[in-house]
């Protein structure tokens, strides 16, 4: 099953949107297969944010990442990447839709709550930065046939 890797980004978690956030990830039935509460370090965020290396917003992206605790999910679906992408809408809030996460509580880019994988490949980059492969957990529900025709 495809898996992305969802970040909850400090300014998320400080205005208590953390709840919220999960809950519309969740409702829409991609599974939280892991999840933790961790405070990233400067070489963590490096690592995470490689492809932004050089760009004007990278020292400000770095340390807004490592300013406060943020949680790490990995989601598991049929195509969770694309899926939670849209969920969460487009990169500057100004620019979400109303109903994506960004569009509903963000204001701007630089504060943008929240952080999907782009691709399948980034997110087993990502995923394997975050998680080690014991924390990632596959397992059944009883609803998983009435949420994807198995
Ligand atoms: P993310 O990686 O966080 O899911 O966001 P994304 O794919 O929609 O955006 P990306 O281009 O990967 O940029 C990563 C994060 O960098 C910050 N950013 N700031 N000030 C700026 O012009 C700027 N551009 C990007 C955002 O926090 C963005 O989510
Ligand atoms: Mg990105």
């Amino acid at each position: 099953l495809e898996k992305t890797l969802i970040l909850i980004k400090p300014d998320g978690v400080q205005r208590s949107l953390s709840g919220e956030i999960l809950t519309r990830l969740e409702k829409s039935g991609l599974k939280i297969s892991a999840l933790k509460l961790l405070h990233v370090n400067e070489k963590l965020a490096k690592e995470h944010y490689a492809e932004h290396e050089g760009k004007p917003f990278f020292g400000d992206l770095v340390s807004y990442i490592c300013s406060a605790p943020i949680i790490a999910i990995s989601l598991s679906g049929p195509n969770a990447v694309e899926k939670s992408r849209s969920l969460i809408g487009k990169t500057n809030p100004l620019e979400s839709e109303p109903g994506t996460i960004r569009g509903d509580f963000g204001l701007e880019i630089s504060r943008n709550l929240i952080h999907g994988s782009a691709s399948i490949d980034d997110a087993n980059r990502e995923l394997k930065i975050f998680f080690s492969e014991n924390e990632i957990i596959d397992y059944d529900k009883s609803t998983d046939s009435w949420v994807m025709e198995l």
